[in-house]
């Protein structure tokens, strides 16, 4: 068989690339190895993670919030297998969705793992261990990533889990230990707190969320840890011991000295993702990868393959499934001869935890970093009227704007459904908008977006409800 375009690997960025290229009318196959499409964001990451995180929310609400409303309810029973049946109702009903994309685009699924033989050529062996050979224009890899292993610690994925094990779990564990600050060990933290575990976070740095505005970082840290948090910053852990009905976590600090033991039920190792390229054989192919492992490519997706692209977790970047997504979408319209394009300042990142935090932009330390002079506007929930009646006030927008030409550089909100909310600032950011712009813009009223506006006004020193 012959095709324009064949994809291997069918998560965010492969199964978004395999349609915009059908869309253009170009002749399109996927290959995927596991069993089902949507790779790690539908099976394992993303969406299931956002179920887990969705009904362990309102677990802890239907508890500790309903009353003060005058919902009177009996307080909640956890059935957690049920819980982990409605987050794989979820994770079928997507990956059905994209099968079904695959149909309605005509695009080919060739089941099995891909493996490039050079210019226009993919293998693909099926788990029976047969081979077929395609033939094709283009090649794009598409291949995501895997967990990042922590040295000496074996994930067993029942007591030292990644975040695969983490959204398996079948009891409650009653001290979980989360290795890493980052988003997987502050979202699934958040699951399995809400459910009743004791947290207690490891991490190496002196701060949570590395790479996210640090004023935001702070507020948020007060708040998990008044949600029952425990944070051991500019820590690291040495060793786990499993031989025990617990398990003995050596933790000591990240520079070496103040050793510890702690004890736990469960350890998350969350310290990051690794780009996937195993069995690809791109070293025979002449595929090159960066000092990190990852796919060398250049401004357009190309490798050092003619013909052979590379997007997604697998290449330089942030590794987020939007971030995927479009740049499968922009790398199947250079192929199809079109100007594809990613704005990679404009790319928004959300912490689905309660309260959420979203970025998109510059934070304040890159500004400082960068010598950027910036004005800064920020206004508060408490003082937002809609957070005020549904008493959610925790949290702050906070928007940066070059000093001299108010143009919005970032925008940093930490606060209920401020993951909706900062894609206002990604569109104004899109089009080089300014805080002004955004300051006079009407806002519905009475909304949580409104405190986007006023921290636009703040910028100018007019907020009005502050
Ligand atoms: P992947 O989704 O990793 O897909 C790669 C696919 O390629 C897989 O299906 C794999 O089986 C297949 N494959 C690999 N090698 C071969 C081969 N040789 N032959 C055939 N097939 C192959 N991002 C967000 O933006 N928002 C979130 O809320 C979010 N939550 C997350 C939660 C968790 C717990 C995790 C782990 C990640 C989360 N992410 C989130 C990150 C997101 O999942 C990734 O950025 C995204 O999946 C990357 O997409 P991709 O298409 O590059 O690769
Ligand atoms: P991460 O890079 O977000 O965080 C890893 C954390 O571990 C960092 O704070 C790092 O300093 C710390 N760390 C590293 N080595 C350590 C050590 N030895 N001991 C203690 N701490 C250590 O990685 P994470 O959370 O594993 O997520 C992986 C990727 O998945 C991220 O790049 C993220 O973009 C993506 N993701 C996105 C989500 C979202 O968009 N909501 C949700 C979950 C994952």
């Amino acid at each position: 068989m012959a095709y324009d375009l064949v994809v291997i690997g069918t998560g965010p960025g492969g199964y978004v690339c395999a349609i915009r290229a059908a869309q253009l009318g170009l002749k399109v196959a996927v290959v995927e190895k596991n069993p089902t499409l949507g790779g790690t964001c539908l099976n394992v990451g993303c969406m299931p993670s956002k179920a887990l995180l969705h009904a362990s929310e309102l677990f802890e609400e239907a508890g500790h919030s309903f009353a003060k409303m005058g919902i009177s309810v009996p307080a909640p029973k956890l059935d957690l297998p049920a819980m982990m049946t409605f987050k794989q109702q979820g994770i079928d009903g997507n990956v059905k969705g994209v099968e079904f994309l695959m149909k309605k685009n005509k695009i080919d699924v060739l089941a099995g793992k891909g493996k490039i033989l050079g210019t226009g050529k993919v293998e693909v062996t099926g788990a029976d261990g047969k081979a077929q050979t395609v033939e094709t224009k283009s090649v794009v890899i598409a291949t995501g990533s895997s967990v990042a292993q922590l040295k000496g610690i074996e994930i067993d994925e029942k007591r030292v889990v990644s975040s695969t094990g983490a959204l398996s779990l079948d009891k409650v564990p009653g001290k979980l230990i989360v290795v890493g600050a980052g988003v997987i060990g502050l979202e699934l933290g958040s699951v399995w707190r809400r459910l009743g575990a004791e947290v207690t976070v490891v991490e190496f740095l002196d701060r949570i969320l590395p790479g996210m505005d640090g004023e935001i970082c702070k507020q948020f840290q007060r708040i998990l840890e008044k949600q029952g948090f425990a944070f051991k910053l500019g820590a690291k852990v040495t060793a786990v011991d499993s031989s025990g009905k617990q398990l003995k976590v050596s933790v000591e600090a990240s520079a070496g000295g103040n050793p510890e033991t702690l004890e736990a039920d469960v350890v998350l190792v969350a310290i990051g993702r690794v780009p996937f390229t195993e069995g690809l054989g791109l070293k025979e192919a002449g595929v090159a990868l960066d000092e990190r492992g990852r796919v060398q490519i250049d401004d357009h997706f190309a490798t050092t393959v003619k013909g052979v692209y590379a997007i997604g977790d697998v290449v330089r970047g942030p590794m987020l499934a939007h971030k995927a997504e479009d740049e499968g979408v922009a790398v199947a319209e250079l192929i199809a001869g079109k100007a594809g394009h990613v704005n990679y300042d404009v790319i928004p990142g959300v912490v689905y935890t309660t309260p959420e935090v979203s970025s998109v932009g510059k934070t304040e330390e890159d500004l400082k970093q960068a010598g950027v002079a910036y004005s800064v506007g920020k206004f508060p929930f408490t003082a937002n009227g809609r957070s005020k009646v549904n008493q959610t006030t925790d949290g702050f927008v906070k928007i940066l704007a070059d000093a001299k030409t108010d143009r919005v550089l970032g925008v940093h909100i930490i606060g209920r459904e401020a993951g909706e909310m900062i894609h206002e600032a990604a569109v104004l950011m899109e089009f080089g908008g300014s805080a002004e712009d955004l300051a006079r813009t009407c806002h519905a009223h009475p909304t949580r977006s409104e405190a986007v506006k006023e921290a636009a006004l703040a910028v100018g020193k007019r907020a009005i409800h502050m």
